[in-house]
Parts: structure tokens; C-alpha cells; sequence
């Protein structure tokens, strides 16, 4: 899949062109409009309004040097979102063609050819990995009709960016019995290796000495014992230093707390946080970034084996704090909360945490917006921009500080569920105990892991979420 500029007269089978509500014509359209003179009527009476995401196709008969126009919607204005989504509407429309043409990277705002590339080339996502016969698919090329300054560079940012977001949904899309956590950290430190990022994977017998009771407690009921990977990438002009920690449960059966059968269909995903960190951190590697970051991915899988911890067991984390287990089922936040303090250790300017961690924040927001938590507004000002830069939507939750007596133990120094109500924030507040006052965000993804219906330039199953907002946190770290 190539992606190139041609000049203006010059385009393939097939050319995508802007239209802005109540059919404006944006750059490319007008030249449509007049060569082909009964174009506005038919746009009319197809209900083609110009709303975002709305696709007309429209063969030209000859009178068009293109076969085949496709108008795309951007509504009343445009910005990054309506031009990923117009990219992907243009994208899904034609499935089959070798060669997509598009005016749209010239609607004037700064950005707009890596918000078209990252658009297009996310539409075309497929996980076929498991079809005995899959179904032929074209990888369109793309030209970018008309060359703006810089297209260059934004179109290898959009690629670059695409790609980390395309192997985290391959990831949360592998059945967990292909991605035991031992697989999963070779996996993920050989995807980071072929990019200059350093790997450490750390065993049960390192995860003993190095005093990793959350995450041991958590793969203890399982026959696949857990792993820690840690992802570096430090370069020499680092401005500052950003630590992404990744909830890894390749598999979530609540343990012992069983979940009930229809809830566990979908818990392969719940190392989508690991996904996200491990494919953040090789797109900032390739982009090249003067910001350290390091990922940490606590990789378990969360069995009722005979091994398994048991409800009212009590576990001693990274950093000497003991958490009563009450709910087997409850075991995100043990595994990050040593990941938390491992990577507190290190005293980065900001840690960032993913984690596909509660059913109540999806309760909460819905399947399409994740939940932030932040020690401090500066911080949470920060993550909210970048996730608004990327196209991600979340949402700032209080960490009120009279609720953590919701998760006081009887017997230690918490326990690992609350009461009922704010369970996203329960969690999270056990979650602050892990990260020694030091400036942090908690991204809870439990909905936004997953899409269970195809919408834009998302797909069915793993997102990918969290990547494009982590690396827009990394870059302006950097600044
Ligand atoms: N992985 C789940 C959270 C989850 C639920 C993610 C649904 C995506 C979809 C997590 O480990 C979990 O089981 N949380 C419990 C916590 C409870 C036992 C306190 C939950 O949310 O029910
Ligand atoms: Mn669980
Ligand atoms: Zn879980």
C-alpha cells in the first residue's frame, strides 16, 4: 500500500472529494460539480446532505476523467475527527479498487493529510488470521491529489501511528490460547526490538525475588505463569521521561470468583492496556521522539486453578503494601498495582496507566468513551488534549479522597473491591497507593478495548485504544 501525491489533473478509477453540509462543495468538489452537471440534482435525491460520515458513490459515465466520484460529508466544519472519518467512510466504500484519489488531505487546517492517512489506512483494518479461506482484499494505494507542504512526514506519522494501532487490535483479537503471557512478552519484545526499543522480560522465579505479589497472586491459578516485560526506548536527547504501564490479563476468568459464562466471551481482551503501552512505545521509537519512555506490561492469566488465591488471601505488593483479596475477579488493579510502583521507582516526570479495569466505568461512559483519572488537573488537562488531538474520547472522574476508606480492610492495608457504587473510582484509588505521589494518569478502557459493532475507521473487536493517545501524551512530554 503506497501512498503518493499527484498533480491536480492527474487520478485513478477512483476520486474521493469533500462536501460540507447542506452540500458545499470543499477543495476538489467544485470540479466535480461542473463537469458533471446533473451531479447535484442525483446527490439531492440520494438524501446526500453533507453530514460526516455520509458517503455518496456516483459513477460518471464518461464525463469525468475518474469512473467512479465518491463525495464524502465533513459537516458544518471540518477538523482531524470528520476528516479520519470521511477518510474511512471514502475507504469502506469502495473495498475492491487497487487505487483510491482523494482531495480531501487540502481542506485547509494543519494536520489534515495525517488525519486522512490514519483514516483510510485504520478502515482497512481485517483480522483474517483465523480463516481457513479468507476472503480476497485489495490494499488500495493512495493519492493525494493536489501536494501539501509536508505531506511527506505526515503521511509517515500517520502510517507509523496506523500501524502500532493496527498490531494492538491483532493482539486483543488473538484467542488467549495463543498468547499465554510467556508468548505474549517474547511477542511483543521482538515486535519492539526490530525498533531500537530495549526488552526485559522478567520470569515467575525474578517476579519472586523482585517482590511482585499482585501479579504472582493473579497467575497463580493458572498453568501459564505470569511475566513481566519492560520496553525502553531512551534517546540521547531526551527531554523528559514518560512511564505507560499496561494491564495484561490475557485472559480473565475472575478465578475463583468466577465470572459467569457469557461475560468471559470477551475477556481475551483484557490485555488491551499491554497491547496499547507495548505499540505506543515502538511508535514513538519510529517517530523518533526526544522523550524516554518506558512501557510495562504485567502479563497473567486470571484462572480458578488449583493453585489459585483465594478469596480473603492477602498479597504483599512491589512496594511492601498488603491488599486483601476479597473478589478473585478484582485482579487488574493487582497487577498494576506492582507494575505502578516498579515504574514509580524509576521517577518519571509522568506515569500513564491502561487498563481494561472495570465493568462500572463502562456502566458509566458506554462502550465508546473511556474513563481518566488524574493525581492533579495539570496532568489531567494533558491526557484530555492528547486524547482530543488523537481522536479518543475520555472522560476526567474524581478521585475524591474521602471514598478511600471504601476499600478499607479489615485485616490490611485495603482491600481489592469496594462497595457497589463508583467502582471505577474505588479501583482507581487503590490504584493511587501504587504510584508514590508522582504525577499520573489512569486511562480505564474496559469499554473503548472493544468495539462490538464497526463504526468509522474503528472495527469489530480489539481498537486498539489508548495507542494514539499515548503517543500524543509522549509528544507533548517532548515539547
Ligand atoms: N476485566 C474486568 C473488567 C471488564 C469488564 C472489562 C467488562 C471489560 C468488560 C475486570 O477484571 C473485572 O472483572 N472487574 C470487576 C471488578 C469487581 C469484581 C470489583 C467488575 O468490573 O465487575
Ligand atoms: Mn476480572
Ligand atoms: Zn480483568
Amino acid at each position: 500500500m503506497e501512498i503518493s501525491t499527484v498533480s491536480t489533473d492527474a487520478a485513478g478509477p477512483v476520486l474521493v472529494v469533500p462536501m460540507f453540509a447542506d452540500r458545499t462543495p470543499g477543495p476538489g468538489a467544485e470540479e466535480v460539480l461542473a463537469a458533471i452537471g446533473w451531479v447535484d440534482g442525483h446527490l439531492e435525491a440520494v438524501g446526500f446532505d453533507g453530514s460526516v460520515g455520509s458517503v455518496a458513490v456516483v459513477p460518471t459515465g464518461g464525463a469525468f476523467r475518474t469512473e467512479t466520484v465518491i463525495f464524502v460529508g465533513l459537516g458544518d466544519e471540518a477538523d482531524h475527527e470528520t476528516l479520519r472519518q470521511a477518510a474511512a467512510a471514502a475507504r469502506r466504500a469502495v473495498p475492491k479498487v487497487e487505487s483510491v484519489a482523494t482531495t480531501l488531505h487540502r481542506v485547509e487546517i494543519d494536520g489534515a493529510v495525517r488525519a486522512v492517512v490514519e483514516g483510510f489506512l485504520l478502515a482497512g483494518y481485517v483480522f483474517d488470521e483465523y480463516r481457513s479461506d479468507p476472503p480476497e482484499r485489495s490494499h488500495p494505494d493512495l493519492e493525494l491529489v493536489g501536494e501539501v507542504e509536508g505531506w511527506e512526514a505526515e503521511a509517515e506519522t500517520a502510517r507509523i501511528v496506523a500501524e502500532a494501532v493496527m498490531v494492538a487490535r491483532d493482539l486483543v483479537n488473538t484467542p488467549a490460547r495463543d498468547k499465554g503471557p510467556a508468548d505474549l512478552a517474547e511477542r511483543l519484545a521482538d515486535l519492539a526490538g526490530g525498533h531500537g526499543v530495549s526488552a526485559e522480560i522478567w520470569d515467575e522465579d525474578r517476579l519472586a525475588a523482585e517482590r511482585m505479589g499482585g501479579l504472582l497472586g493473579v497467575g497463580a491459578g493458572s498453568h501459564r505463569p505470569p511475566r513481566l516485560l519492560r520496553l525502553s526506548y531512551t534517546p540521547e536527547d531526551a527531554a523528559a521521561s514518560v512511564a505507560f504501564v499496561g494491564k495484561g490479563i490475557v485472559f480473565d476468568s475472575g478465578g475463583l470468583s468466577l465470572k459467569p459464562a457469557t461475560s468471559m466471551e470477551t475477556m481475551k481482551t483484557d490485555m488491551a492496556g499491554a497491547a496499547a503501552v507495548a505499540a505506543a512505545v515502538v511508535a514513538v521509537a519510529r517517530l523518533r521522539l526526544p522523550v524516554a519512555v518506558v512501557a510495562y506490561a504485567a502479563l497473567a492469566e486470571n484462572m480458578p486453578g488449583g493453585g489459585a488465591q483465594r478469596p480473603g488471601d492477602v498479597i504483599t505488593c512491589r512496594n511492601g503494601k498488603t491488599i486483601e483479596v476479597l473478589n478473585t475477579d478484582a485482579e487488574g488493579r493487582l497487577v498494576l498495582a506492582d507494575a505502578l510502583a516498579l515504574a514509580a521507582e524509576a521517577e518519571p516526570d509522568l506515569i500513564v496507566d491502561v487498563a481494561t479495569l472495570t465493568g462500572a466505568c463502562m456502566v458509566a461512559l458506554g462502550d465508546r468513551i473511556g474513563g481518566l483519572f488524574a493525581s492533579d488537573d495539570e496532568v489531567a488537562a494533558r491526557v484530555r488534549a492528547a486524547a482530543e488531538a488523537a481522536g479518543e474520547r475520555l472522560w476526567h472522574l474524581p478521585l475524591p479522597a474521602d471514598y478511600r476508606s471504601n476499600i478499607d480492610s479489615e485485616i490490611a492495608d485495603m482491600k481489592n473491591t469496594g462497595e457497589r457504587w463508583g467502582g471505577a473510582i474505588n479501583a482507581a484509588l487503590l490504584l493511587a497507593e501504587f504510584t508514590d505521589g508522582r504525577p499520573w494518569a489512569h486511562l480505564d478502557i474496559a469499554g473503548p478495548a472493544r468495539a462490538s459493532k464497526e463504526q468509522h475507521y474503528v472495527s469489530k473487536g480489539g481498537t486498539g485504544f489508548g495507542v494514539r493517545t499515548l503517543v500524543e501524551v509522549a509528544r507533548t512530554m517532548a515539547e
